[in-house]
């Protein structure tokens, strides 16, 4: 068994950054799940697929041409052969994506992904389920959050148009899998921190579990 760090939390609450620089000192594979959702939203999109039409996303899905893989230490997702990058972050991906994320279908097929990653090695895995999903039964769950106030800013710092407050409503709100804490995972409120010190306090308890 592999260690699988499970680190969950509403949108912009600095958990990509935090878990990338946690698997790099820990030498694990950073995966970030909220791109596969991402990827699954852009090709849906490009297909001309409305995305409130779950027949046709269902159906979209038994030849879709993603491949989820590994650059190096991290989580890539491949579309005929290019790895896709800026195409995620899109405005209308933005604005879609959580009407795709809730269709319990596509949380199927992307769970085996996710959890197949770690299968042969460890991981440092962020998303909204991956403590009460998708690694129900690690010891490691970090819930990170901050102010909706924090969080605004900080995407608007990355010059990202991105409507947070509703994503989080649509996220929380889903029946399948909703956006909640881990009874288990440390709740990280980051809204006075800086991200040294969110990820000195993860490592350092990560850390403490594995002696
Ligand atoms: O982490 P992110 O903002 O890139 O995620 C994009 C969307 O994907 C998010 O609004 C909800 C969905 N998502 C999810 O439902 N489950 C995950 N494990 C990761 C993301």
């Amino acid at each position: 068994m592999h260690p699988a760090i499970a680190i969950d939390g509403p949108a912009a609450s600095g958990k990509s950054t935090v878990a990338k620089r946690i698997a790099e000192r820990l030498g694990y594979t950073f995966i970030n799940t909220g791109a596969m959702y991402r990827a699954i939203t852009w090709y849906a999109l490009q297909q001309g697929i409305n995305p409130q039409d779950t027949s046709a996303v269902i159906e979209l899905l038994k030849s879709i041409p993603l491949k989820f893989g590994k650059e190096g230490s991290q989580s890539i997702v491949i579309c005929d052969g290019s790895i896709l990058k800026e195409q995620l972050t899109l405005p209308e991906v933005n604005d879609n994506v959580s009407v795709i994320a809730a269709i319990p279908e596509v949380r199927a097929l992307l769970v085996d992904k996710q959890r197949e990653y770690n299968l042969c090695e460890p991981v440092v895995m962020e998303g909204r389920d991956i403590g009460t999903v998708v690694f129900p039964n690690t010891k490691f769950k970090y819930f990170v959050t901050a102010s909706e106030e924090v969080r605004a800013a900080r995407r608007a710092a990355e010059g990202l148009t991105d409507s947070i407050a509703e994503r989080d409503k649509k996220d929380s709100s889903r029946a399948a899998s909703p956006l909640t804490q881990a009874k288990d995972a440390r709740l990280v409120d980051t809204s006075d921190m800086n991200i040294d010190q969110v990820v000195d306090l993860i490592t350092q308890d990560i850390q403490s579990k594995l002696a």
